[in-house]
């Protein structure tokens, strides 16, 4: 144990002011049996290796020194999956650091005071000790030191440790035992590295929030020097161990050394605006210059990693498993990769009899790794691929077919956050007509008053807020010359048209496709309508094909990736280089972060990448991520991210002082709104409480310099390419920081869980939403044979234009991983941060908005069952239960987890 000399300084509130152990009431440590009782006493003199040192010892009476409190400090640690405890972990170092430990000098532990010394006004000296390993099971390993703190020394402010093993270690918590007050803990759930990879030691901070300028003055420097280490100097490779938050463009997609075909454009700057992804550092590639090379792990800041130590982020290895192993394999059964479904029973047999997979070395190695997904047949010794049905086909085996679902599914399905109000008419491209044709849309009056006659003109319709839309027109139409040089692809612009019926569910009126001038020809538009003659009828169904393709693709690339997991990656940045730990936003805004810039890195190395399960499944193809590029640049505004600001741009509601929320809802029963700005709510009087907890005024905000800097870096960095923007929102008062947080956090909750855990429901049957339109229109060039064969066989016609067999198998594999919740889940509201919890006005906070979340699961059963909600009441209707904050594990359509993981 170390004793140290100190100042004669005023004692804390948390030592004691007697001599510990002449007060019963105490909480002391007592040496337990298995503690060494005579351990060698080493003078260690201060010196925080790798921070700026600015500390003198400083003189001490003895009387001050007899006045001190034992304290013990118990460091749990978690065993992880090849980590230092792990039975999987050998070799030289291992062996050396087993000695180590039997030595008892594996784990250096400092206390560091809050405060400074009176007379000098320096740091104080710390106090360390070695900490000896007292217990170890498979769950956890416990290391003990000990102290005698001074009752001059005041509050712990930080634990510095040092890791003296050769592998990196997760430290779960620190408890120090012995203050009057009762145990403190430190919670760190953090990777601490070996001191060979990086001799800094790691610091914590105790579990309470301050400002900046609330900072306790004896941590003030390692405050602002831990960010330092945090921002790094954009230097060189990232390595594994390290914590570094920097930023870099997304020019990491494609693979330019394997071959030209897979060179891609950097996404980030002027000509192709992105927001900014982490910095890896890897090396240049050898063809492209602006791009990195490719490699098999990419970088993530090691405590953005936590796959090894949580079931949870075992959807992340369960997917790497289906990219890496079951993808491929079925990839080698298909031969034939432009290969359709022959007929429609085919499709019904991926969910009965399901795939052969060819033989992979070891029997069963996918069925360990996908039991959800890939069977092991014992008698034929073979693997088989087969779906679960996903509820929607289980409830109705049409479902995809009717057009009143094809309406309801924009205003409760998987993309329901694009449907808007028709404000003007008529309908006109913004595009270069030079280029792209006549601007003028092909839906006239004459065809709507057509479909909606007996009821109102179009002009009364557009009055009465009753014309609605999805509108891929002026984003797909430039894109389309492009597209269709691919092979197994087409793209058109394309408008669609509902009308909201007196029951208050929206029945699709007209599709638009269209065709820019192109390859000689004029541009080509035609509007197809529900028909009751056979040739009109298929041609609507193979028009809605198109639509749905066009849908589905956005709603991936743009609703799914650009808006939730893209845009996130920056605040998470900003968050950690410029919000210290302690800082109470910070504490606020973490678990929203958790795992999201691990899946990022999974998702830009096999999934949204160059020849990617994006790129090779969905319709814009190799032109894929472009589109999302697209579709920042034109359409993406912070601003807009908030689910109110969203509905009022689209049309979808207007500011209403007596309606709930503040809005009046243009859709009444419009259960993505409905559910959502209850959720909303919840989240912004949650958000209220806390920051009215650390801000006492709107001064606060503007002087917190952190806080400050952590905006300016979002806006001017993580966004840069939309920095001059009129749309972002200033930083200046308290109401700012509650909108621009809620924001965040409904991105990340909400808005994501929305989008993402109905993938499997709404697409695994995915005639629903076929993830590719491969053929063009058989009307587009009517001389064509094609022609000539959709008039024999309809049905083979939409067969040919639906996913290959690989597309489709593929995509179902992916989606139902993405919809699946792991038996550890983080769920909204579920749990209390143990920083939230030790404040008390936080505390109850957090209680009033899981009382909030609780009535709104409640809420949201008591809407399913309401039968004049229809849409999400009826025969043969899935309820609509994405923003119900809790599920059990697994592809439940529901759950609303506090961040992006998957
Ligand atoms: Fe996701």
């Amino acid at each position: 144990m170390q004793q140290i000399n100190v100042s004669n300084s005023s004692g804390s509130y948390l030592i004691l002011q007697k001599p510990c152990i002449t007060n019963p009431c105490l909480q002391v440590w007592s040496r337990p049996s298995w503690f060494p009782k005579q351990r060698k006493q080493k003078r260690v003199t201060t010196h925080h290796d790798g921070y700026r040192s600015n500390i003198k010892a400083v003189a001490v009476s003895t009387e001050v020194e007899s006045k001190a409190v034992k304290v013990k400090a118990t460091i749990t640690v978690q065993p992880t999956v090849g980590g230092f405890f792990s039975e999987l972990s050998s070799g030289l170092g291992r062996g050396l650091d087993d000695i180590k430990d039997l030595l008892g000098q594996s784990l250096l532990v400092e206390l560091l005071s809050a405060e400074l010394d009176e007379k000098t006004k320096l740091e104080k000296q710390s106090i360390k000790d070695y900490a000896q390993k007292t217990h170890q099971s498979t769950q956890e390993v416990k290391y003990v030191a000990e102290f005698e703190v001074p009752q001059s020394f005041g509050e712990i402010g930080a634990i510095l440790v040092e890791n003296e093993h050769h592998k990196e270690m997760f430290i779960k918590d620190i408890v120090l035992d012995g203050f009057l007050l009762g145990p403190v803990t430190f919670s760190c759930d953090s990777w601490v590295h070996s001191k060979f990879d990086n001799p800094v030691k790691r610091v914590f901070f105790s579990n309470k929030s301050y400002l900046p300028s609330e900072t306790p003055e004896g941590v003030k420097r390692l405050r602002e020097e831990e960010l330092e280490h945090l921002r790094g100097n954009g230097q060189g490779e990232r390595k594994v161990h390290e914590r570094i938050y920097d930023y870099d463009v997304y020019n990491d997609l494609g693979d330019p050394d394997s071959s030209e075909e897979l060179k891609r454009p950097v996404l980030g700057g002027s000509q192709h605006p992105y927001p900014r992804r982490c910095r890896t550092g890897r090396d240049r590639s050898h063809k492209d210059p602006l791009s990195e090379k490719r490699s098999s792990s990419v970088y993530v800041p090691r405590d953005e990693c936590f796959s090894e130590v949580k079931q949870l982020t075992f959807q992340t290895k369960t997917l790497y498993s289906a990219l890496h192993a079951l993808i491929p394999t079925i990839r080698t059964g298909i031969v034939d990769k432009n290969l359709g479904f022959p007929v429609f029973s085919a499709i019904d047999d991926l969910f009965d009899e399901g795939l052969s997979l060819p033989p992979l070395k070891g029997k069963g190695i996918l069925n360990n790794l996908l039991p959800r997904l890939v069977k092991f047949v014992r008698d034929t010794e073979e693997e088989i691929l087969r779906f679960n049905p996903p509820a929607t086909m289980d409830k109705d085996r049409f479902f995809w077919l009717r057009d009143e679902e094809f309406g309801r599914q924009t205003l409760a399905g998987l993309n329901p956050c694009c449907i808007q109000l028709v404000t003007e008419w008529p309908l006109k491209s913004k595009l270069d007509p030079e280029i792209y044709g006549p601007a003028e849309s092909a839906i006239t009056t004459q065809i709507i008053e057509q479909e909606i006659k007996g009821f109102l003109t179009v002009e009364e319709a557009i009055k009465q807020k009753k014309l609605f839309m999805l509108d891929y027109h002026d984003l797909l139409l430039p894109l389309v010359k492009d597209v269709r040089q691919l092979e197994g692809t087409t793209l058109y612009g394309s408008r669609t048209l509902f009308f909201l019926t007196h029951e208050g569910t929206l029945r699709p009126l007209a599709i638009e496709l269209t065709r820019p001038p192109m390859d000689g020809k004029p541009q080509w538009k035609e509007v197809f309508t529900p028909c009751w003659h056979s040739t009109g009828v298929w041609l609507w169904r193979l028009a809605k094909l198109h639509v749905l393709a066009h849908d589905a693709g956005y709603h991936q690339l743009v609703s799914h990736w650009l808006r939730t997991h893209c845009a996130t990656e920056p605040y998470i940045l900003a968050t950690n280089r410029q919000l210290s730990a302690m800082h109470p936003i910070y504490r606020l805004l973490h678990p929203h972060f958790r795992y999201t810039m691990e899946i990022n890195a999974l998702a830009r190395e096999a999934l949204v990448n160059a020849n990617g399960i994006i790129e090779s499944s969905f319709t814009p193809g190799k032109f894929s991520i472009l589109l999302s590029s697209i579709a920042y640049d034109k359409q993406w505004q912070f601003n807009l991210q908030s689910l109110p600001a969203d509905l009022i741009h689209r049309g979808m509601a207007v500011k209403d002082q007596n309606a709930p929320h503040g809005l009046k809802l243009t859709v009444e029963d419009y259960p993505y709104a409905n559910d959502g700005l209850l959720l909303w709510d919840a989240l912004k009087g949650w958000f209220t409480d806390y920051i009215y907890r650390y801000y006492p005024d709107n001064g606060a905000i503007q002087s917190d310099t952190e806080l400050q800097a952590w905006w300016q870096e979002i806006v001017n960095v993580g966004h840069a390419d939309k920095k001059d923007e009129p749309w972002w929102p200033q930083l200046k008062t308290r109401q700012d920081l509650i909108e621009i947080l809620t924001t965040i956090a409904w991105t990340a909750s909400g808005h994501h869980a929305a989008v993402n855990f109905g993938q499997f429901s709404f697409a695994g049957y995915f005639p629903n939403r076929p993830s590719v339109a491969r053929n063009k229109m058989p009307v587009e060039d009517p001389s064509d044979p094609e022609w000539e064969l959709f008039l024999q066989k309809p049905e083979v016609t939409m067969l040919k234009c639906f996913p290959s067999q690989i597309q489709a198998t593929t995509v179902m594999t992916v989606l139902d991983i993405l919809s699946n919740h792991s038996p550890d889940e983080e769920y909204l509201g579920e749990t209390v941060e143990p920083a939230w919890e030790e404040d008390a006005l936080v505390k109850a906070a957090f209680e009033k908005f899981r009382g909030k979340l609780i009535e709104l699961e409640g809420l949201i059963d008591e809407r399913n069952a309401d039968k004049s909600r229809r849409n999400r009441n009826g025969a043969g209707i899935v309820p609509y239960e994405l923003l119900k904050p809790t599920s059990e594990p697994g592809v439940t359509a529901k759950g609303v987890p506090y961040s992006i993981s998957i």
